[in-house]
């Protein structure tokens, strides 16, 4: 049997054949390129994102009682990564604002109704980091493993670094949640330069949609750090 290969390791013919422009070959080749480079952004941000809900699930697992200490650092150390990777996602979003405008202009009919509002990845995010009401399946597993610590979320807030891992945890939610935020201001920047006033493929009004739709996650421990200030 021949040594594994790097492009058998990775599906290197598999992958590199799913960019399919569908702007006509007869088209300017600045045009197949712009939709080129749409497509990679985008699979890129699937692949992103498939990483980034892995990691977040592993994470709310490792949280889940019964948790000992071990299990909490293996779950911090999940969730820091997933706010690396939240990261890299927005940087995707800005390599975007590099689309010339009028070569979107010209693919873009053959998008039809095809949108990032029905990627299923995105939307199971909310699931796991909930929204400005919500807390998500993330905060109730935090707050469960805290409780089953004998601490409250309010007692993590208020001892600071005295609680620990718990502490470390409280703050890499956070600081996940502000990713995720900070990816929906960019890709509201993106849209808002890319479209205008117009709305989207998916038949939303586009920027005035999506403004709405950027939710803080985690609000309560928002709430409970703040009171830092009133203490
Ligand atoms: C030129 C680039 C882009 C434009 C013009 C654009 C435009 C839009 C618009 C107008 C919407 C609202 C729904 C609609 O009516 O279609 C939307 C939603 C969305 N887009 Fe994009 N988008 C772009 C890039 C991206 C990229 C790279 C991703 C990465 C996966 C993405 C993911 C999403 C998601 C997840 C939503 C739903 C957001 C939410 O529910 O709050 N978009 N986009």
């Amino acid at each position: 049997m021949s040594p594994l290969t790097y492009a058998e390791y990775l599906r290197m013919e598999t992958l590199l054949s799913l960019q399919d422009p569908r702007t006509p070959p007869t088209s300017s080749r600045a045009v197949v390129l712009a939709e080129q480079f749409f497509i990679i952004t985008h699979q890129s941000c699937e692949l992103w994102l498939k990483q980034l809900g892995s990691d977040l699930d592993a994470a709310a697992e490792a949280l889940v009682p019964p948790c000992d200490p071990h299990d909490l650092e293996l779950g911090l150390e999940f969730l820091l990564r997933a706010g690396e990777v939240v990261r890299v996602l927005q940087q995707q979003i800005l390599v975007l604002e590099k689309l010339p405008l009028r070569y979107f202009a010209a693919f873009r009919p053959s998008l039809g109704t095809a949108s990032g509002a029905q990627s299923t990845q995105f939307r199971r995010l909310t699931t796991l980091l909930g929204n400005n009401d919500h807390q998500g399946t993330l905060y109730d597993a935090f707050a469960a493993a805290a409780e089953y610590h004998g601490q409250s979320v309010h007692d993590v807030c208020r001892l600071g670094v005295e609680s620990g891992v718990l502490h470390r945890l409280a703050e890499a939610l956070v600081d996940m949640g502000n990713g995720y935020w900070h990816w929906k201001m960019a890709h509201l920047a993106l849209v808002s330069k890319m479209v205008g006033e117009g709305g989207g493929t998916g038949g939303s009004s586009g920027v005035d949609f999506l403004a709405r739709r950027v939710t803080r996650p985690f609000p309560e421990l928002r709430r409970l750090r703040g009171r830092m200030h009133h203490s």
